[in-house]
């Protein structure tokens, strides 16, 4: 049998009734991981064209997780990672790293620094490799916090979790300029991926409530958000979204800029193409943004309003048995402004 897999332009959430007074002060968006608790759930990707050190810095303001990343040399993000302890903002800090040994030297000069989360971050994430550091790591500092992936499946996120990662981030393929799905026939969409993997996070849970353990196996959506409406369908199964496409023409990330028909852009690179003979992704422009701040503000203001739609107060109600209706592509047209020339 062949599945069917959804992604967020397929389905719509079903208003249901509400009595949220006012979406700017009724609903609280923020996000709880045992200790650590941050302000809203949206990550700017760990990416070399759209989180380096202003753009974390801006993130770690903003009250959300900066996860910086590892395109750059170790001494140059161990700098990065100083300036934030000085600030006080190592708590919603996060570095990034691969499965390699070198990898493990790093992440020791890290430590040192007082980082405390890491992101192993790798295309394919259920594997041997990822399973294994993700154990190194967890037997190495026991108090790191790890957010280890990508995955695609429940029970490759599973595998994760009982390896010891804390956080597991989903997505094979979605992100606007991954090519793995075209040049690999591989990849889940990423609505389906989320359920699969929401649904082994409510396996693992009742599992561990019986065991007295207070882990909470939290999820990233990670790639393929092209609006604020996508956030509120992913944040119905994961608990933050990362987000590359959408931020990377803010004014705070590292891209150049470039005049595209009089219309400045920045560039926005796929992170594989950074690597030698793995090419799953492209180089691309978008258009300028404006502030990280002020991009941040519109999109959380619509994370708000699809709460209030849902009835929702946080973002834990909004995981509660939401209600999805699958649309045809004439449901898609109609959803989008249609018939009229928008000014
Ligand atoms: P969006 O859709 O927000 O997605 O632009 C960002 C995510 O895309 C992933 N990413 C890649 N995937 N090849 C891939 O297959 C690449 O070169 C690549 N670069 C980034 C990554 O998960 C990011 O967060």
């Amino acid at each position: 049998m062949i599945r069917e897999g959804l992604t967020f332009d397929d389905v719509l959430l079903v208003p249901g009734y509400s009595d949220v007074k006012s979406r700017s002060t009724d609903v609280d968006i923020s996000v709880k991981w045992n200790d650590l608790e941050f302000d809203h759930p949206v990550i700017p990707a760990n990416m070399k064209t759209v989180t380096g050190g202003e753009m974390a810095i801006e993130v770690i303001q903003s009250g959300g997780l900066a996860i910086l990343h590892r395109f750059m040399e170790v001494q140059e993000q161990v700098d990065i990672a100083e300036d934030i302890m000085d600030m006080g903002g190592m708590n919603r800090f996060a570095v990034s790293l691969g499965v390699k040994d070198k990898d493990k030297d790093i992440l020791a000069r890290f430590v040192d620094v007082g980082v405390q989360m890491v992101c192993i971050d790798i295309a394919h994430g259920d594997s041997k490799h990822c399973v294994d550091m993700t154990e190194w790591m967890r037997k190495t500092y026991p108090k790191l916090t790890i957010i280890a992936g990508n995955v695609a499946t429940g029970p490759g996120a599973d595998r994760l979790w009982r390896a010891g990662a804390d956080v597991v981030k989903v997505g094979v393929g979605p992100g606007s300029l991954c090519t793995t799905r075209i040049e690999t026939g591989n990849g889940v969409p990423q609505l389906t991926a989320l359920m699969d993997v929401a649904q082994a996070q409510k396996n693992l849970l009742a599992l561990y409530k019986t065991k007295q353990d207070s882990r909470q196996f939290p999820i990233i959506s990670d790639g393929g958000i092209k609006e604020a409406g996508d956030i509120v369908k992913a944040l119905c199964f994961a608990d933050m979204v990362m987000m590359g496409n959408f931020f990377a023409g803010c004014e705070e990330t590292p891209g150049k800029v470039h005049t595209i028909h009089g219309v400045p852009h920045k560039e926005y690179v796929g992170s594989s193409t950074h690597k030698a003979n793995h090419i799953e992704g492209v180089s691309a422009w978008v258009p300028c943004k404006g502030k990280f701040r002020d991009v941040l503000t519109k999109l959380l203001e619509g994370l708000r309003s699809g709460c209030s739609y849902q009835g929702a107060h946080n973002l834990e109600e909004l995981r509660d048995n939401p209600e999805f209706i699958r649309i045809t592509n004439a449901g898609l047209r109609e959803s989008h402004p249609h018939d009229v020339i928008v000014r």
